[in-house]
């Protein structure tokens, strides 16, 4: 917000009251109203789809982890109770199993991307950089 004036002009007197003294709804309005690209198209949605992939394999694979017993001699059978006993626990383990791997699709679509558009060029080189970072600690 450095780079332009508020344009939020406060209406009703509560409005007025409340900006002069916890400027929130200027904050929201604001944010809401930053300056954004004309030639933004649905490929730039995968960053936003990238995150959603990282909160459902983790939230499932929780739950599976409450479930599976690491060990060579209980590990099957854990898998096997989790599908048949644990209350929809065959979703939870294929959510995690295809989540992981529509993951992998989106993140190379966000790549894609990124090289198709030359978001890896000045000044976004660090943000590149931390992406590669990023996907190598996926593989991993
Ligand atoms: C879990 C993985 C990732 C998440 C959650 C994520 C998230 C995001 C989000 C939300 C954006 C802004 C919206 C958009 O342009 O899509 C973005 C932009 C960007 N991402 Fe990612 N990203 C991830 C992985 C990567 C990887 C692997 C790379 C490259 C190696 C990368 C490179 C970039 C670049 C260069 C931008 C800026 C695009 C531009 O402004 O033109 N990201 N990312």
């Amino acid at each position: 917000m450095s780079d332009h004036e508020s344009t939020y002009v406060p209406k009703t007197a509560i409005e007025r009251w409340m900006d002069t003294r916890l400027p929130i709804i200027r904050f929201g309005a604001d944010y809401m109203s930053l300056p954004t690209p004309k030639n933004l198209n649905y490929w730039y949605t995968f960053g936003a789809i990238l995150a959603l992939c990282l909160v459902v394999q983790i939230a499932s694979g929780i739950f599976l982890a409450m479930h599976y017993v690491p060990n060579t001699e209980m590990a099957f059978a854990s898998v096997e109770r989790i599908m048949r006993d644990v209350n929809g626990g065959d979703l939870i383990r294929y959510t995690h199993a295809n989540g992981a791997s529509m993951f992998f699709i989106a993140v190379y679509i966000h790549m894609l991307r990124g090289l198709y558009y030359g978001s890896y060029k000045a000044p976004r080189e660090m943000i590149w950089i931390m992406g590669c970072v990023i996907f190598f600690l996926m593989i991993a």
